[in-house]
């Protein structure tokens, strides 16, 4: 039997099959092969079942069987939702109705097909979604947040809803901001606003360290990652958020954060020792060369055997500190040559990044920190891995000085002075202020009050402020505790940007 054409019915939008009384295909439309891939004369004289699921077709034979048991085709023409299941395997939801037709030549049926995967979405898939997330925010280790448009909290995992020590059912529903101290928290929703404005991302997709704030005022630093969503056309963020007081230090990048800082830190220290050293050794050398070159000429009028022995070693003695001189000259040279990469940087982020790191292991002094940053957001013009070494050792500092000290309070701020040109880190802090007997000597190195102390802090902070064209002032404030401000130059607009 030849297969039967009507190219009227390949316009139909929907699948059209007509098969015989025997469920064997006879014809099919175009939309037929597009929805399964097949090409012409392919399904033509196969059963109807190859187009559906294993079950689907279990199934359908059932319903035809019984079709072709009864006269009425009251099991017929309604609608179904299947399977369908296409020439390469794959499946896709598919809606069948099938009618039975008689003619003079027998009895046929018809079967018209759509496929609903783009309406599978907002009904089943959604559920499926659902119920998959919510398995997901239960069980995972990292904290999982969803928040839509308006930052308003969608879900709060369990790991979420114990960083934060907030019971989800209280927070669903409430502003993210109450999350995070200030200034963030005034600050965030202009962040999203922006970047629903300006489409600009600045956290999604990038891995940040930033600062969370628990349900008792306590902060704490977090590794963060945002993710974009778009579930039934909604646009939701939904952040993954990892607790870094308790994370174990080799799984993280913060590692490697520490691992740069604690090379720079080295680097200076060697560095800074080697350098006073050289400048300390130089001038007993010249002080040396100056007494055999003294010696030498004295000796010169001397006659006999025994002074041309005395000369020929004064000789020596001198050629010898001439290359001890020409060593310490490189070594000072290769210190000194030492590059910094400078780019433009973002300040409040060095700042809030150094901060977190610094702030680890504070909780547990009960620290009280606030941020009071700088609303612009200044770039500056510096080596980031400095800059940020510098605010580690100046929170530290904070930190060490107020944990014997009955008030506990840290703040951590930036600001900016467009007229000079340059933008400021300040740590102020309520200990006990500077030590009468550190006075002068604040920068120099191994001066220090603390038992396990180096005195290095300061006096690298100090020298990669210079390096920088930058300062450091620390002082007493009148009210008890401590000042340390870092100044540096602000980036020029034109600056290459650093991210
Ligand atoms: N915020 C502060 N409050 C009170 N004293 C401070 C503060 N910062 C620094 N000092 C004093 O200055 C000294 C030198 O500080 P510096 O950071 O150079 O060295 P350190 O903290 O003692 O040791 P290191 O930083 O090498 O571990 C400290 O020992 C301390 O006496
Ligand atoms: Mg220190």
């Amino acid at each position: 039997m030849g297969t039967m054409q009507y190219p009227v019915l390949d316009a139909a939008f929907d699948g059209i099959i007509l098969t015989d009384g025997d469920g064997n295909i006879r014809l099919v439309n175009a939309a037929v092969r597009r929805m399964f891939g097949y090409s012409a004369g392919e399904l033509e004289g196969r059963e109807l079942g190859v187009l559906l699921a294993p079950r689907d077709a279990a199934t359908y034979s059932r319903t035809f069987a019984g079709a072709r048991s009864m006269q009425a085709a009251d099991a017929l023409g309604i609608s179904r939702q299947m399977t369908g299941r296409r020439r390469d395997g794959t499946h896709f939801p598919l809606e069948m109705a099938l009618t039975e037709l008689s003619a003079d030549s027998g009895r046929f049926f018809l079967a018209i097909l759509r496929d609903v995967t783009d309406r599978i979405p907002a009904e089943v898939a959604l559920a499926e979604t659902e119920e998959w997330l919510r398995s997901l925010l239960s069980t995972a280790p990292d904290g999982i947040i969803v928040i839509d448009e308006h930052a308003i909290i969608q879900s709060f995992s369990g790991a979420a809803a114990r960083m934060f020590g907030y019971d989800p059912q209280e927070i669903i529903g409430k502003s993210l901001n109450i999350l995070m101290p200030e200034p963030y928290r005034s600050q965030h929703d202009r962040y999203i606003a922006r970047y629903l404005e300006t489409g600009e991302r600045h956290i999604i997709g990038i891995s940040r360290i930033v600062v969370g704030q628990r349900a008792d005022g306590t902060i704490f630093p977090l590794e963060l990652n945002v993710g974009e969503m778009f579930p039934g056309g909604k646009r939701m963020f939904t952040g993954f958020l990892r607790d870094l007081t308790e994370v174990q230090r080799k799984e993280l990048r913060l590692q490697d954060l520490q691992a740069a800082l604690l090379h720079a830190s080295r680097f200076s220290t060697v560095g800074r020792m080697s350098s006073t050293l050289a400048h300390e050794i130089n001038q007993p050398l010249a002080a040396v060369a100056n007494y055999t070159q003294a010696a030498l000429q004295i000796l010169q009028r001397v006659e006999g055997k025994e002074a041309a022995r005395a000369r020929e070693i004064l000789e020596k003695a001198i050629a010898q500190t001439a290359r001890a001189g020409n060593i310490i000259r490189h070594l000072r040279e290769f210190l000194t040559r030492r590059e910094m990469t400078r780019r433009s940087e973002d300040l409040n982020q060095i700042v809030q990044e150094a901060s977190a790191l610094a702030l680890i292991g504070a909780g547990e002094h009960d620290v009280r920190v606030h941020f009071d940053l700088e609303p612009t957001a200044p770039k500056v013009w510096v080596d980031k891995v400095q800059i940020q070494q510098v605010v580690m050792n100046l929170v530290s500092n904070a930190i060490e000085a107020v944990q014997a000290w009955p008030k506990r309070e840290i703040t951590i701020a930036t600001e900016v002075d467009k007229q000079q040109g340059v933008a400021k880190v300040c740590v102020i802090d309520t200990g006990p202020g500077l030590a009468p007997e550190v006075g002068a000597r604040l920068f120099q190195p191994f001066v220090s009050t603390k038992p396990q102390g180096m005195g290095l802090g300061l006096s690298i902070c100090r020298e990669i402020m210079e390096a920088h064209g930058g300062q450091l002032h620390v002082e007493t404030l009148p009210t008890s505790g401590t000042r340390a401000c870092a100044t540096m130059p602000l980036a020029e607009e034109d600056d290459d940007a650093g991210e």
